[in-house]
């Protein structure tokens, strides 16, 4: 983000964002594939080594997932819907990895037919269910467990989910009846790997590394009974700065990341899986909005624009802050909240902020909104969808 001559340009190529509102019709992401293309080589740089499944819930985009499978990414989803998404940008049934805590018998049964490379296994239950599913269909299916180490890594709670209290994988005190479920259904059932995923927007790397020696030891004791075992899939997680980009700083984390992973992994010589997705796109989006109204109370000035939580919930949802900036400077600063239409005390993008006088009509960009922006977008008080367009 770059003011030149008082426009807001964007990304390494500099584009001017007011000549994408010249026939602004409602609210739009955009995504510059160039900037996913340079995380991207930075990442797989960092861990070479390792396979890179982008975790399309952060943005699934089909430009966005034809650019990442164009330089070798594969695909980590957690829905049918996904998988078809993916299937649909170019992703081989080979390069999927299926995640999630919920997935039905019609999911299951689709992506064995389909023969992703991998599902995740959440539950005891979910791994009987794919044993049965498998049987009948006369199919193998190859299985990896995500174990829950059961440690905490600093961030917000609801992003959270390595811990005895969340929904997501299994106790490690799991194993023997896992064991015994795959030997039941030795015929429908291959272990191909043991996965992990602590939650999101990790910036700090302690209760990683501790989770990453547990599991190393669970992958070791496994192997000992199922010689099939290949894989390790130490999942995504890695953080952004979001209040203001610091990329060196995120280069720095990355490096420190990457170290302690193969540090912990290298001598399993088994093959690395990793599912990064927020640190591959949220700086490459920016979520545009138009002014409808500057609303003064005795207490505060608001600016309502035309996009709110039903466009970005993570401010609501999770009190993320996002910078935002005018696509043209005026150079006089006001204190506002800039909030949305929703009828939701929590539709809000900053609270107190510090912002250049704006009037209706003026364009707002809300920064850094390339995960878990439009994904996680609604319908809510049937307002219409963003649009998205990749530059
Ligand atoms: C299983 C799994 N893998 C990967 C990710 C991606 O996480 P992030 O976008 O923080 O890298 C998530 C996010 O929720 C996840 O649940």
């Amino acid at each position: 983000m770059e003011y030149i001559n008082n426009e807001l340009h964007f990304g390494p190529e500099k584009k001017n964002l007011s000549s994408l509102v010249a026939n602004y019709v409602r609210p739009i992401y955009v995504y510059d594939l160039s900037f996913i293309k340079s995380r991207f080589k930075q990442m797989a740089e960092a861990l070479a080594g390792v396979r890179l499944y982008f975790a399309v819930k952060a943005n699934p985009n089909p430009q966005v997932l034809q650019c990442l499978k164009s330089l070798g990414a594969g695909a980590d989803v957690v829905s049918l819907g996904e998988i078809k998404r993916a299937l649909e940008s170019g992703f081989a049934p080979e390069d999927i990895v299926y995640s999630g805590v919920g997935k039905t018998k019609h999911e299951i049964t689709e992506a064995l037919k389909l023969g992703v490379l991998q599902i995740n296994v959440e539950s005891l239950q979910e791994l009987q269910r794919i044993g049965e599913i498998a049987e009948k269909m006369g199919k193998k299916a190859h299985v990896a467990l995500r174990l829950n180490p059961d440690v905490s890594i600093q961030t917000h709670p609801y992003i959270a989910t390595g811990l005895r209290d969340n929904k997501f994988g299994m106790e490690l005190s799991m194993i023997p009846d896992l064991s015994a479920c795959l030997k039941k259904y030795a015929q429908s059932l291959e272990l191909v790997g043991v996965s992990l995923h602590l939650g999101s927007q990790m910036m700090e790397f302690s209760g990683y590394q501790e989770a990453l020696v547990k599991l190393k030891e669970s992958y070791q004791s496994l192997k000992k009974d199922f010689p099939t075992l290949r894989r390790f899939d130490f999942g995504g997680g890695l953080g952004v700065v979001y209040e203001k980009q610091d990329l060196a700083l995120e280069s720095r984390l990355l490096a420190e990341y990457a170290g302690i992973t193969k540090g912990i992994l290298s001598d399993l010589n088994c093959e690395l899986q990793s599912e990064p997705g927020r640190w591959l796109v949220a700086h490459a989006g920016v979520l545009l909005t138009q002014v409808q109204y500057v609303k003064k109370t005795s207490a505060k000035t608001f600016v309502i624009v035309d996009s709110g939580m039903n466009h970005l919930i993570r401010p609501s949802l999770y009190e993320a802050e996002h910078q935002i900036l005018p696509l043209v400077k005026s150079g006089k600063m006001t204190t506002c909240d800039v909030v949305g239409p929703i009828c939701e005390s929590s539709d809000f993008f900053v609270k107190d902020y510090s912002l250049d006088q704006v009037q209706e009509g003026d364009f707002l960009a809300v920064t850094d909104s390339g995960a878990y922006g439009y994904s996680m977008a609604s319908t809510y008080n049937l307002q219409e969808l963003p649009l998205e367009i990749c530059i």
